[in-house]
């Protein structure tokens, strides 16, 4: 067993950890980063699969992910944008694709009209809503006891217009059942990306991608650090006290000032603290839990949609695969479409056998583009639900009521020890970008500290 001693230890190698561990190293401390799995990147992940590249975690960078943008600049990595020539599909309640051109897709004028209406009306409340704060707006607790869906619910009974609205920031992002999430959620799911509006522009929202993979980022990051980074040594005992931590993974001691946990909340549980945390984050972290969504890639020989006049953007609140996109890689002759199945659709899927699953994606997918859509030369379906070391996809969130009860605790160190992740950000919440930002924010607060 090695025992090291350093300024901060850093659980988790993802884009939190490792953005600290820089940020950290850059103003004169010592650190060690320990990482449970034989790669660092967690839940960005860049890898070829029967000779296809595919990213089997996050991808996309909105231009509002100023914190992203700035590291993959800073990084040296080139930057490309989702290919989005030609016209997009919508497949309605009846089940007929329609293609359609701008921002609005095929309804009939009433579910128009509802649609813009409460999109407006949505805005607004989002425009009210401080990302980093949502707990500290005036009706936060009304809005949390509210499930997204109830509350679109009540505000029309067009149920095409519900649907289409609800799975922006449910299926789309949460990746939980709209009934399972509240509307002060789906605000900050919003707020996160500016608006409710820029939330559901997929021009916006997934507006580029990293040539070679989003994974280099944390690759790069973890390069800088050289052998500071530890992989295989999940953290399975963290001692704690006013003096210092001891963290104890299974090859390595570390003892530091400080820790930060840069892992997804619903992970603390698998560490043993020494002595135990305190009342409020058993609690608190108790109603955080992981959405879930399976990310399916299926690569052709030619992007055929193309062809067609599509561009690849593709959604339906009635599919099985509620949104699709282009996701052929830079450069690349082959095609590549990308598929979400999300929270009880992916439940659903995973009770079938691996084959008729892929059937029921495939048929999905061929809904939006034809019958090509049908053979893929590869399929791979990407299922953090089955990683030890993350437990689901996207990301964490609270459960009905939890935000506004302990929302403002989240970020709050407890003793040495700090929290860093995507899961707990105001802005980027969710995202990369987020991710960066905590680790950004949790090292300025040490570095504070230590200079205090
Ligand atoms: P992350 O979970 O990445 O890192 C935590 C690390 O801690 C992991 O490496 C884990 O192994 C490690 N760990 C856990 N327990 C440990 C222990 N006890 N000891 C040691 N190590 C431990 N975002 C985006 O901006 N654009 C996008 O397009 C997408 N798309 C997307 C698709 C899919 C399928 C997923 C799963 C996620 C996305 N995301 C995304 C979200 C984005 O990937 C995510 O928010 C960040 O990568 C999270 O980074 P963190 O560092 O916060 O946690």
């Amino acid at each position: 067993m090695t025992e090291i001693t350093r300024d901060v230890v850093i659980v988790g190698a993802g884009a939190a950890g490792l953005t600290a561990a820089n940020e950290l190293k850059k103003a004169g401390l010592s650190v060690a980063v320990l990482e449970a799995r034989d790669r660092v990147g967690g839940r960005l992940w860049t890898d070829t699969i029967e000779g296809a590249m595919l990213e089997i975690g996050g991808q996309w960078i909105s231009p509002d992910q100023t914190a992203l943008i700035e590291t993959v600049a800073d990084l040296g990595l080139d930057t490309f944008s989702r290919y989005r020539e030609g016209d997009s599909v919508y497949v309605g309640p009846e089940g007929t694709a329609h293609r359609f051109t701008g921002e609005m897709f095929p309804v009939s004028p009433e579910t128009e009209a509802v649609i813009a209406r409460l999109t407006e009306r949505l805005d607004a409340m989002v425009a009210e809503i401080d990302p980093d704060r949502p707990w500290a707006h005036e009706k936060a607790a009304e809005w949390d006891s509210v499930s997204w869906d109830a509350w679109l619910r009540a505000q029309t009974d067009d149920d095409e217009a519900v649907r289409n609205l609800a799975f922006a920031t449910g299926s789309a992002m949460l990746t939980k059942p709209t009934h399972a999430i509240s509307l002060l959620e789906s605000l900050l799911m919003a707020a996160s990306a500016g608006s409710y509006s820029n939330l559901v522009d997929a021009d916006f929202i997934l507006d580029k991608r990293v040539v070679g993979g989003l994974q280099q980022v944390p690759l790069l990051l973890a390069e800088r650090l050289g052998e500071d980074v530890f992989l295989n040594q999940p953290v399975r005992t963290l001692e704690w006290s006013d003096e210092g931590v001891t963290a104890v993974a299974d090859g390595m001691t570390v003892r530091a000032r400080q820790a930060i946990l840069a892992l997804a909340p619903v992970l603390y549980s698998r560490i043993s603290f020494v002595p135990a945390l305190p009342r409020l984050q058993h609690q608190m972290h108790q109603h955080l839990s992981m959405g879930f969504v399976i990310k399916v890639h299926a690569v052709y020989e030619t992007p055929f949609w193309r062809e067609k006049g599509l561009s690849g953007t593709a959604f339906s609140p009635y599919e099985l695969s509620h949104e699709a996109y282009d996701n052929s890689n830079h450069g690349e002759e082959r095609g590549t479409l990308v598929g979400f199945v999300s929270d009880l659709n992916a439940d659903g899927v995973f009770e079938l056998s691996a084959d008729e699953r892929k059937q029921r994606i495939l048929t999905s997918l061929s809904h939006y583009y034809g019958p090509e859509a049908l053979d893929p030369v590869v399929y791979y379906e990407s299922d953090w639900g089955s990683e030890e070391w993350t437990r689901g996809a996207y990301a964490a969130s609270f459960d009905l009521g939890g935000l506004s009860r302990y929302g403002k605790h989240l970020r709050s160190a407890v003793g040495p020890i700090h929290f860093a992740c995507s899961d707990l950000a105001g802005a980027g919440y969710q995202h990369v970008d987020g991710a960066i930002r905590m680790g950004r924010l949790v090292a300025a607060q040490i570095v504070d500290e230590v200079r205090a």
